[in-house]
């Protein structure tokens, strides 16, 4: 049995002078969950905002708050967002050399527990620790930027996935829009990030309804 399909909106490309408004019209629009990409200048080519800015943005929503950590030494961090009211933390595989000891200490937060996999990488790189995990977000694009493109083969990663784990939390992240959304559920994703193609459109509440239509 699979995961429940879920939508949850990056706010990465969000007007930050009216953030508050912007979470909650995806709220409202019926977003599952708000997916918080982490990034330091330094494991990505961005900076983005850490934990302070996400303990606020907990203050002003109920959904579920899913951080994505794009940081060199994630451990150092991992008690700061857990403190800050994240539900689900996600970590690259490339970031650190003690993946298994970083899964460990993400659940005794009390966190649910996510790997990311940059698209060059293998799935062997999870291949063993696949029963530890709440999560697997496959990025379909390189991290650091919203409004890329979906790059297709990393598609075939959520497949085999999907078939290695049937009942797996699968989350894609990337380039996803009205118009390619299908294909990336047909692939297996149940988890869908998406950034750009609600938030710069003209009424993210609207756009959200439409994406959560789609994936229904
Ligand atoms: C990329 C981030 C994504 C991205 C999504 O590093 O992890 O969450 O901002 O944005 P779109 O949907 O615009 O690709
Ligand atoms: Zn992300």
């Amino acid at each position: 049995m699979n995961n429940k399909n879920i939508v949850s909106p990056s706010i990465l490309n969000a007007d930050f002078l009216k953030l508050q408004e912007q979470i909650s019209s995806v709220e409202a629009g019926g977003a599952q969950a708000l997916h918080l990409d982490i990034m330091d200048g330094n494991f990505v080519p961005n900076i983005s905002f850490g934990p302070g800015i996400a303990a606020n943005i907990a203050q002003g929503t109920s959904l579920p708050l899913d951080c994505h950590l794009m940081i060199e030494k994630p451990e150092l961090f991992v008690p700061e967002f857990a403190k800050a009211g994240a539900q689900t933390i996600t970590v690259h595989s490339e970031s650190t050399r003690h993946l298994d000891r970083l899964i460990n200490q993400i659940k005794e937060t009390g966190c649910r527990a996510g790997v990311s996999l940059n698209p060059a990488t293998a799935l062997s790189d999870i291949e063993y620790i696949l029963d530890l995990l709440d999560m697997v977000l496959i990025m379909s694009v390189n991290p650091g930027f919203g409004g890329q493109s979906l790059i297709p083969y990393t598609l075939k990663k959520v497949t085999q996935l999907r078939k290695l784990k049937p009942d797996l939390d699968i989350q894609v992240d990337g380039g996803i829009k009205l118009e390619n959304i299908a294909q990336v559920k047909a692939a297996g994703a149940n988890n869908f990030v998406v950034g750009s193609a609600i938030f710069a459109t003209p009424d993210p509440e609207k756009t959200t309804v439409e994406f959560v239509k789609a994936i229904s």
